[in-house]
């Protein structure tokens, strides 16, 4: 059965909007935790549009699961990496002006670099997945260059229309099926939500899920009455009332 890993970069998404301190990822990922998660995804941009060095730091004290970095392949965050020390590493492609991370990293086109990162972390004991799109190329690629596990990008199955999902599903059975026969271990996310992860989950040999917005999304569904009540009951009833009496207010 998959595990599933939460990416909470959605929550200091929220954060960094005002600059402030709430709501706190590294709270939060404890919270994440206690709902069943069997790991905690961040992504440290190069941008730092999100997650914060502060908060990878944090987290590696306090995590209880999996620490899992989502990482741009740089010097910089190969560095930050062996320093950390996450569970595991995931390598992303990143580019600046993207709202998320768009489509697979070329390992095939770009394998010296990138074996030269995936040793430096192995070597380290820090298990490196790649995510890539979930095509032969790349997983051979992946294999050739010696990561241990790939994620597959499940971004244009979640996109597909009813019509066409079958067949992005059975392209990601196939992968999957690939990247064992090459000794890959298998993980997969982007795009997942509440309505299309089951097929995916009972992908024969699939580890680990990494879920985040939907799931961001769906707090705020499911929490945001009880955030609404609980501030109506402090205005209509303050707080130092109930602390000291009224005749103090
Ligand atoms: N896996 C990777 C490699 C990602 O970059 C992301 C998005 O940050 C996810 C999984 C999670 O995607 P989503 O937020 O769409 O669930």
């Amino acid at each position: 059965m998959a595990s599933l890993g939460v990416n909470i970069d959605h929550i200091a998404n929220v954060r960094q909007a005002r600059q402030t301190v709430e709501p706190d990822p590294v709270t939060m990922a404890l919270l994440v935790e206690l709902g069943g998660a069997d790991g905690i995804t961040v992504h440290l941009r190069e941008d730092r549009r999100h997650i914060q060095d502060r908060d990878v730091e944090l987290l590696r004290a306090t995590v209880r699961s999996r620490l899992n970095l989502e990482m741009a392949a740089t010097a910089e965050m190969v560095a930050i990496a062996l320093s950390i020390r996450p569970d595991m590493v995931t390598l992303v492609p990143e580019q600046r002006n993207e709202v998320t991370t768009e489509g697979g990293l070329d390992v095939a086109g770009q394998q010296q670099g990138l074996k030269q990162m995936v040793e430096q972390l192995q070597s380290a004991s820090i298990p490196v997945s790649l995510f890539i799109d979930p095509v032969p190329d790349q997983l051979e690629a992946s294999r050739a260059i010696t990561a241990s596990w790939v994620e597959l990008h499940t971004g244009t199955y979640a996109e597909a229309s009813w019509s066409e999902q079958p067949f992005e599903l059975a392209r990601l059975k196939d992968a999957s099926a690939r990247a064992r026969s090459l000794g890959l271990r298998v993980n997969a996310g982007h795009g997942l939500t509440y309505q299309n992860v089951e097929p995916v989950a009972a992908i024969e040999g699939m580890e680990e899920l990494n879920i985040g917005h939907t799931i961001v999304a769906r707090a705020l569904a499911v929490g945001l009455q009880a955030a609404v009540r609980e501030m109506k009951q402090l205005i209509q009833n303050p707080r130092r009332d109930r602390l000291f009496g009224s005749q103090h207010g």
